[in-house]
């Protein structure tokens, strides 16, 4: 299979400027030697993103995105890297084979996704057949007709307990493979098809492959559970899938705003309404991973879980949550019906539409949910109340929220402005206080050894001589992050014969161990000139302290070690180390 070579990437983004592209979103203005404008990936009202021409790279110093021309685009258009270096290249009027735009995802589980295609496609035909018309039946009950089903994959698991396993070994794939992906079980060594007697719906990842399947009862069986899922293998993830992600991000950019729902039966129902911007957490607690793909959207979030308590403490928690990432929180709260699915079924999606166009502010659904179990006209409920108020919007620290409550607050429960402004202020000082140790740590953390291991790397990035210098007069770092990174390098420079920061990103765009804190070391080069001389100061630096932090590691191995020969021993080592300090 053809697949784009690193070399054609790099010829892309040679040939494109980034000025160029990105001037093509955004105007840019010149300043010096970059060209500024206004940050599209957060809130920017001055511009805060710089554009180096010289580099090829852009940073926003307020909100931190960065990236070379094609992370530009792929955050811009919402789209994965390989569709991104497509874009550049159209823009730029480079041609390109299409065939070759696969990920290395794709490349490497080649036999596990063709299985997963093959296994939706068996299951959309068992559909169509004598044995599908029960489901259909059902499917047809539940408003989802041939569109949908064709749309959205669905199928179905016949009742036999092999037939799937078998196609698979008919058509010559490993039964370990079979295994592996997840879609067969072993019973004492007896392989036998993982989903059976339901009807299925492909899970897909961010960009689009099926990774797993999900599959429903349909014949009101007890003493099961309405839905299995895909275990978790080396495709599937479950905490990692946004149902229906790949297909939303398509939609986020015109209507500035992604729903999240609990069940992918509610994210079909919208999408088949045509409401398209939607993804299903397919469960009801937001997952680390889950936000990172919501984040990637650069757009608001409406909250739209299930009519349940369990729906609304959800909203609660994930809320804060992605708060706390910067993200733009919005919650609508259906009512009358169990979930989006049901609501819209029973109240069309006009009616939806209308609470879509009024959201709840997140702060205002949590104003909402705080009075909700209380008894305001107690006294008691009512000092807790007040008190959870002030410190919510303490915590947003947004002025005009703040006065805006204050006065909200005095006035209904007719309390004194004065008395609600010295307990927020002492909030505030809380708060502030809490900043600053977390601030400390971030300093303490991103300590001597790190600062100078980054710029060591992005001296690296700048050419052969670079990779030599380290080479000769490092050759090591202590963590593992920057050793992996460094021989990154060392391996991307043996096979290129060249290297420079922007081109290093594209390489590593699917390494995600390493790619962030990549992007970190290039960003915050973006002003830096680098020469030898600069590069040995921060190697004199790196080597003194791990030197220092080796002593130290001896140190405490000698006082643990208890034979005299090996006490020596490790003296001898500190001394001489001690020696080239
Ligand atoms: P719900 O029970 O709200 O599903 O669970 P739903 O969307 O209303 O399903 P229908 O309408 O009855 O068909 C929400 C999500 O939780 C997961 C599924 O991903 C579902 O979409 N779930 C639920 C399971 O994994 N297993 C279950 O047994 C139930
Ligand atoms: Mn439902």
């Amino acid at each position: 299979m053809a697949v784009i070579t690193n070399d054609e990437i790099n010829a892309i983004r040679n040939k494109a400027n980034i000025v160029d592209i990105i001037g093509s979103y955004l105007p840019l203005t010149q300043r010096g030697k970059n060209y500024v404008c206004v940050c599209p990936f957060h809130d920017d009202h001055s511009p805060s993103m710089s554009v180096s021409e010289e580099k090829q790279i852009y940073k926003c110093f307020a909100c931190g995105n960065t990236g070379n021309v094609f992370t530009f685009v792929e955050n811009y258009e919402g789209v994965n890297f390989i569709d991104a270096v497509a874009i550049v290249a159209e823009k730029a009027g480079i041609d390109i084979d299409k065939r070759k735009l696969k990920t290395n995802r794709v490349l490497i589980n080649k036999d596990e996704l063709e299985m997963m295609d093959i296994a939706e496609k068996y299951f959309q035909n068992n559909l169509k057949t004598e044995f599908g018309t029960t489901a259909m039946d059902y499917l047809n009950g539940r408003g989802i007709n041939e569109d949908i089903i064709k749309e959205f994959g669905i199928g179905l698991s016949l009742d036999n307990g092999d037939s799937l396993y078998n196609l698979l070994l008919k058509k010559k794939y490993d039964s370990k493979k079979i295994l592996e992906v997840g879609l067969v079980n072993d019973s004492n060594g007896k392989y036998y098809d993982m989903f059976t007697r339901r009807i299925t719906f492909p899970l897909w990842d961010k960009d689009g492959n099926i990774v797993g399947f999900s599959a429903r009862i349909y014949r009101g069986e007890v003493d099961t559970s309405k839905y299995i899922n895909s275990r978790e293998t080396k495709l599937f993830k479950k905490g990692e899938t946004l149902y229906n992600y790949h297909h939303a991000r398509e939609f986020v950019k015109n209507e500035k705003s992604v729903i999240v729902v609990e069940g992918f039966m509610d994210a079909i129902r919208l999408s088949v309404e045509g409401v398209r911007n939607v993804v299903a957490l397919q469960g009801t607690a937001l997952t680390k991973e889950q936000i990172v793909l919501l984040k990637k959207l650069h757009v608001k979030v409406i909250l739209c879980l299930d009519n349940d308590n369990a729906g609304e403490a959800a909203t609660l928690s994930n809320g804060d949550m992605l708060i706390k990432e910067g993200l733009e929180v919005y919650v609508i709260r259906l009512s009358g019906e169990k979930d989006p699915d049901e609501y819209i079924l029973v109240h069309g999606i006009n009616a939806f539409k209308e609470n879509l166009k009024n959201p709840f502010t997140f702060f205002d659904f949590k104003m909402y949910y705080l009075k909700k179990n209380k008894d305001l006209s107690k006294s008691n409920d009512l000092a807790l109340y007040i008190n959870q108020v002030l410190e919510e919007v303490a915590n947003t620290g947004d002025e005009i929220l703040i006065e805006v409550t204050l006065n909200n607050i005095s006035k209904e429960y007719n309390l004194a402005m004065d008395v609600l402004r010295g307990k927020l202020r002492g909030l505030q000082k809380d708060n502030k206080k809490e900043v600053k140790v977390v601030e400390k740590k971030i300093k303490e953390k991103k300590d001597a050894y790190l600062l100078s291991a980054d710029k060591i790397i992005y001296f690296m990035l700048n050419g052969g001589a670079y990779i030599n210098e380290y080479q000769k007069k490092l050759g090591f770092f202590e963590d593992a992050l920057h050793r992996e990174i460094a021989n990154e390098i060392i391996y991307y420079y043996q096979r290129n014969n060249a290297i420079n920061p922007a081109d290093f990103i594209s390489y590593v765009s699917d390494k995600e161990t390493i790619k962030d804190e990549v992007m970190n070391i290039v960003s915050n080069g973006i002003d830096d000139d680098v020469s030898i001389e600069i590069m040995d100061g921060y190697i004199a630096r790196v080597d003194e302290l791990m030197v220092k932090n080796e002593i130290k590691r001896l140190k405490i191995e000698l006082k643990n070690e208890t034979d005299a020969s090996k006490k020596i021993e490790i003296l001898e080592r500190i001394t001489e180390l001690k020696k080239s300090d």
